[in-house]
């Protein structure tokens, strides 16, 4: 099949080689012309482990290209809208400029039939204002508007891109679903189940899934506050749950609060849409505020186990990104943990292994170190904020001599309380007393 894919972000870029490596013939284009020029020199804009050998490898085949201009829709069956959907300024709504402008980019360039495919996470109602915005400015267009959003996991992405869960395509148009069966038949073949709904369920289902796994990681947030005060351990309460079938186990592990590109904005925009439509989503609602209070909570976590006595001392920080393998800082809790660190007047310096050049764009007044080491090197507190592989087998001793004052406060629990506290720490965690 012919593609064009808009947007070479996170999803569109990963999507757009991954349907190369498919074997189906590619264009991604964005309008980003320094990102497609890093691009046609093989380096990728973004950190998502093993793409830049699929890219590669796809441009190599010929079979994946970039570009800043749209000139290869007439061609296309099927043109994929991966453009970013962030929070509206001021209300909480998904905004959807990004989208809108490219249906109306894409609507005088059709030629044959050709399918709209939104692989952006979209609000319920946004493929027929797709639909109607290329009807309206092309009116003789002969083109169908489909669902299929995305539900790969940023430093997972190829992996979740080749073996999804699951597929769904949101569409009643028989025409539209020959195509997207025959896009996706590669990983048919792999007995991925492909679910077919209408647009609207699709759009939803979305926004649902990320809700849910948003409300997972709040709950068990909360349990381990109780946990801390109770004298349980909330990894052995979030095993003990998780083993049930009915729950399972992902998403069960305590920590600062989510945060990333996708589940505080999608959070928001459904229960705004939700509001819209004259319904109170109120258990979003919920994971929503405990969730941003809790970020902020972080702070004043650290400052209790300095006695509440930081202004002045120096506070390391290992892990910005909002999830290891990304170097992704979109509302990242290492950015509220930072700024109520700065507001009680500590200095704060920080390592990350992928994210410090994006870190830089959000945190300006800290200290950025090379590694681990200098950076906790005179620290009297080191906080571990994201679980990066590096952090989990750090040379304890080595980092105790060099502290001005032994303390680990572990936001991940990615240590052994009793390891910590025998190689001659103060240590905190979560969840566990
Ligand atoms: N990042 C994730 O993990 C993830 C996972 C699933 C779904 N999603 C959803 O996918 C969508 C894209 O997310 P992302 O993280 O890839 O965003 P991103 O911000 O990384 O990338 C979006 C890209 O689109 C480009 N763009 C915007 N308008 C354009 C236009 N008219 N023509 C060409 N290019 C244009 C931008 O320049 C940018 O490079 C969002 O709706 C997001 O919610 C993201």
């Amino acid at each position: 099949m012919r593609i064009v894919m808009i947007g070479a972000g996170y999803v569109g870029l990963v999507s757009a080689a991954c349907f190369a490596d498919f074997g189906h013939d590619v264009t991604c284009v964005d309008k980003d012309s320094e990102k497609i020029a890093a691009l046609n020199q093989y380096r990728i804009p973004i950190f998502e482990p093993d793409l830049d050998k699929l890219v590669e490898s796809g441009v190599n085949s010929g079979r994946l290209r970039f570009g800043i201009d749209l000139s290869d829709i007439s061609d296309a069956d099927a043109v994929f809208i991966a453009v970013g959907t962030p929070s509206r300024r001021g209300d909480g709504h998904a905004d959807l400029s990004y989208v809108h402008a490219a249906a109306r980019e894409i609507a005088g360039l059709l030629d044959g039939f050709t399918l709209i495919v939104t692989k952006s996470t979209v609000p319920v109602g946004t493929g027929d204002e797709v639909e109607r915005i290329i009807q309206e400015t092309n009116p003789e267009a002969n083109f169908a508007v489909a669902a299929n959003p995305e539900f790969l996991r940023e430093g997972a992405a190829i992996r979740d891109f080749q073996h999804p869960d699951r597929i769904v395509v949101g569409t009643d148009d028989e025409r539209a679903k020959k195509v997207m069966g025959q896009i996706y038949r590669p990983l048919y073949l792999n007995q991925a189940p492909i679910l077919y709904t209408s647009r609207r369920t699709a759009e939803l289902i979305k926004y649902a899934a990320n809700a849910f796994l948003a409300t997972k990681i709040t709950f068990i947030n909360e349990i381990a506050d109780l946990a801390e005060r109770v004298g349980a351990d909330v990894q052995d309460v979030a095993r003990g749950i998780g083993l049930d079938n009915r729950i399972g186990a992902k998403f069960l592990h305590a920590g600062p609060g989510y945060g990333g590109s996708c589940f505080p904005k999608d959070t928001r925009a459904l229960s705004k849409t939700a509001l819209d439509y004259g319904v109170q989503l109120r258990v979003v609602e919920a994971t929503l505020t405990v969730n941003e209070a809790r970020k902020r909570t972080m702070s004043r976590k650290v400052a209790g186990v300095l006695d509440n006595d930081i202004r002045g001392k120096t506070i390391a920080v290992l892990g910005l990104t909002f999830k290891p393998d990304t170097d992704d800082m979109r509302e990242a809790p290492s950015i509220a943990l930072i700024a109520g660190l700065l507001d009680f007047g500590a200095k704060v310096r920080a390592h990350d292994p992928v994210g410090m050049e994006q870190a830089k764009k959000e945190l300006s007044d800290i200290e950025y170190c090379d590694d681990p080491y200098a950076c906790a090197r005179g620290a009297d507190a080191l906080v571990i904020v994201t679980e990066w592989r590096q952090f989990r087998a750090l040379n304890l001793e080595r980092i105790r001599t060099d502290m001005a004052t032994p303390v680990i406060v572990d936001l991940r629990n990615i240590y052994r309380p009793e390891d910590v506290r025998s190689a001659g720490f103060k240590y905190e965690s979560i969840g566990r007393a």
